[in-house]
């Protein structure tokens, strides 16, 4: 039920090598028989490496107890954490591809890549909704709404498992879905903070895309560091073991987060001391400490149980918890995969896949007068902070917990200027920087800016890149007071602009930045998140014409520091203006709604049309519309399907709901009919009694700005797990 620290066995010595500690292994697996082992000693190892440390780990353990120790890792956009493998987008990139085959192949090649690794468990995926938009951990999520959420979730659940949680394959490793839940909700936009969140909204969304993923077979759980309500959700009985583990009927296991069990008394002080603070988490529902430097947790929950202070019964079922995942990854037949037997590692074929993902997670916000794509020979100065680095593509989980990299790291593959380069030609393309973030501090240190050789190169250029948004960051380090682009970022725009030529502003940032005072300065803006090492290749590829935008936000970007909202606001904060002597409004006001997205195509919808216009809650809506490419080129469509509830009884109606979604590539010209199967199920909602229900009474649904007006004849209230 422990789970220790590499750093405590070895680190990496001056000269390179890994050093071991002497006696570690014997006093971990010897003598407190500890059943887990993370991390990377700060950077990390090639698979040569983690094949040699983790088969000493299983020589070790197995030698001990005859119990296979299991590894575990945070490959969070690729293999964060082996040298030389694949780095994929983030997951809020890959959100925003709509393409949940993308996700599961994602995670399917991290999976192989962590196996090659000999490592069986990763720490992903994550799937905390983005409610809060300053959050630092934004970018590691698959935006803000749960059904997207849930979705892209379950195809990563599968990439990295399989289909058969009972047997993981060769190629594939466990996964903890984290981190469980209303993490992402903090009041105070700081990481590991408390959240106040309404039973109702705990229930119909944060729960959501965690149920999918059991759903689609996840083995562990992580826990949210913080607290929800004011219980520190690892000491959260109702929600441990009532929600999760006895209302999912679930047999897999749940580990605490970062020394959560510690910061009981030491942060949240709902514990006087450290033994009090176990007693608590594991009778909540822990099966497995991750402490993860000291191994006093084994002595001290044995004094438990010796006390009667934590029944045997609940040490009995952490434990067959923990063996169960040990059998179902086959660690007790072959406890150290060998690297040989995995030949595609890091190989071609999954930089491009990297690629096409990239391509389709980057987000046309603006194009006046269609200046993208960029004709051939276009004269380019490329300038910004994050226009020839491959630290703020990746941003963090890359190589180092922070993403910071050392000089030489990933240069094989291409920054954005170096990729423009390569696609424009050398000699069209030339790179002034303007503002440069200071590498040696903190994630937000920017170095002092030199607009005049910007402003003295526009005059050569056709066009100005502007590339900006955020350093890497994870994290509490990446904390921010002001939601706001820093001001040297948002100067530069305005010195690009003042050339005359026309700007195209590139974000590449973890959360949305505001921008609204410089955005009506560029001609294009296009979003590209963090879209990870291919994501120069993508931009260009996109930029010149030769691939077509088809990302679509997975969140709603903020327009003003004190006016943030998600898409799914409750009706009575958009109501126009009052009639009468008190003639205010409440408006919701963003810069781009969730969901937004441009092409260099445009798309037509028709139709929309149900098979009944009456329904009850049995059954199934099957809805349907046209939709035709109406331009001249090739591309994607994200076809997306609304409710709305227009009256509900039990709490204020959410304004609405995304329920379905299709992606489809469609020729110029070309129509297809796209259908969703409904089930009126889906369409209830949590009360502020915490009880679903779904209430007779008149729905919309909507799809591409069409409307259509739905009427249910009956209301039903569900059980629990709906
Ligand atoms: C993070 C988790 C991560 C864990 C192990 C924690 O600080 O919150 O997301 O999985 O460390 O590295």
């Amino acid at each position: 039920m422990t789970e220790l620290a590499i750093d405590l066995i070895c680190h990496r010595g001056p000269d390179g090598k890994l050093v071991y500690h002497p006696g570690m292994l014997d006093s971990i697996f010897g003598k407190y028989k500890v059943g887990s082992i993370l991390n990377a000693p700060q950077h990390s190892l090639t698979p040569q490496e983690w094949n040699e440390v983790i088969g000493k780990i299983q020589e070790a353990s197995i030698q001990a107890t005859g119990i296979p120790c299991i590894y575990g890792l945070d490959q969070n956009h690729g293999v964060t954490y082996t040298s030389g493998g694949t780095l994929l987008p983030q997951n809020i990139s890959v959100a925003a591809t709509f393409n949940p085959a993308l996700a599961e192949e994602a995670a399917s090649i991290t999976a192989y890549e962590t196996k090659a690794s000999a490592c069986p468990w990763t720490y992903s995926p994550t799937v905390d909704l983005v409610r809060v938009a300053s959050w630092p951990r934004v970018w590691e999520n698959f935006g803000e709404d749960p059904y997207l959420s849930g979705v892209m979730g379950a195809a990563q659940i599968r990439g990295f498992q399989g289909n058969d949680p009972n047997h993981i394959g060769k190629d594939k490793i466990a996964t903890s879905v984290k981190h469980y839940m209303a993490y992402s909700a903090p009041f105070s936009g700081k990481d590991r903070t408390p959240a106040y969140v309404s039973e109702a909204d705990l229930r119909e969304k944060h729960f959501a895309p965690y149920k999918a993923c059991i759903e689609a077979g996840a083995l562990t759980v992580m826990v949210n560091s913080a607290s929800i309500n004011g219980i520190p959700t690892h000491i959260n009985k109702r929600l441990l073991t009532g929600w999760l583990k006895d209302g999912l009927d679930w047999d897999g296991m749940i580990v605490t987060d970062w020394a959560d069990i510690n910061n009981l008394y030491t942060r949240e002080k709902v514990a006087k001391d450290k033994k009090e603070a176990i007693k608590m988490a594991i009778n909540a529902g822990i099966d497995m400490a991750m402490e993860p430097y000291q191994w006093d947790f084994c002595t001290l929950l044995k004094e438990l149980v010796e006390e009667g202070e934590v029944p045997m019964e609940r040490i009995d079922d952490a434990t067959r918890r923990v063996l169960r995942l040990k059998y179902r990854l086959g660690l007790f037949d072959n406890p150290t995969p060998q690297l040989k037997d995995y030949p595609d590692f890091g190989s071609a074929k999954y930089a491009d896949a990297a690629r096409r993902t990239a391509v389709e997670s980057m987000i046309l916000l603006k194009n006046e007068g269609g200046i993208l794509p960029l004709a051939k020979g276009t004269k380019i100065l490329v300038t910004g902070p994050n226009a020839n680095s491959m630290r703020t593509l990746n941003g963090g989980w890359t190589i180092t917990w922070q993403g910071k990299l050392a000089p030489g790291e990933l240069e094989e593959k291409n920054t954005i200027y170096e990729a423009l380069a390569a696609k424009f030609g050398k000699e069209n393309v030339n790179y002034v920087p303007g503002v440069t973030y200071n590498e040696d501090g903190k994630y937000g240190d920017e170095n002092a800016p030199d607009f005049a050789p910007v402003a003295a190169a526009a005059k050569n250029a056709d066009v100005v890149v502007v590339c900006i948004g955020e350093n890497s960051y994870t994290e509490t380090p990446g904390n921010l007071s002001d939601l706001n682009l820093s001001a040297n970022q948002k100067e530069l725009v305005r010195v690009a602009a003042a050339s005359g030529k026309p700007v195209i502003m590139i974000l590449n940032e973890g959360r949305a930045r505001i921008i609204s005072d410089v955005e009506p300065l560029a001609a294009a803006v296009v979003d590209i998140l963090l879209p990870g090492s291919e994501g120069g290749d993508a931009l260009a590829a996109l930029l010149s014409g030769e691939e077509n935008f088809s990302g679509r936000l997975p969140y709603t970007y903020p327009r003003d520091v004190n006016s943030l909202s998600t898409y799914d606001y409750k009706a009575s904060e958009q109501v126009g203006t009052m009639a009468g002597a008190y003639d205010y409004n409440a408006s919701i006001t963003n810069q781009w709604p969730f969901g937004y997205g441009l092409s260099y195509t445009t798309f037509d919808y028709a139709n929309l049309r149900a098979d009944k216009s009456e329904f009850t809650d049995g059954d199934i809506l099957t809805v349907s519309v046209d939709v035709t490419n109406t331009g001249n080129v090739k591309g994607k469509e994200t076809v997306m399907l609304y409710s709305s509830d227009l009256v509900a009884s039990r709490i204020v109606p959410d304004n609405r709901r995304l329920r379905a979604f299709d992606k489809i590539e469609l020729a110029p010209g070309q129509t297809r009919t796209v259908t969703f199967k409904i089930p009126a199920s889906d369409l209830a909602y949590v009360g502020h009694d915490g009880k679903w229900i779904l209430e007779e009474g008149d729905f919309t649904i909507a799809v591409g700005g069409l409307i259509l007006p739905l009427n249910c004849t009956v209301t039903k209230e569900y059980a629990d797990n709906k």
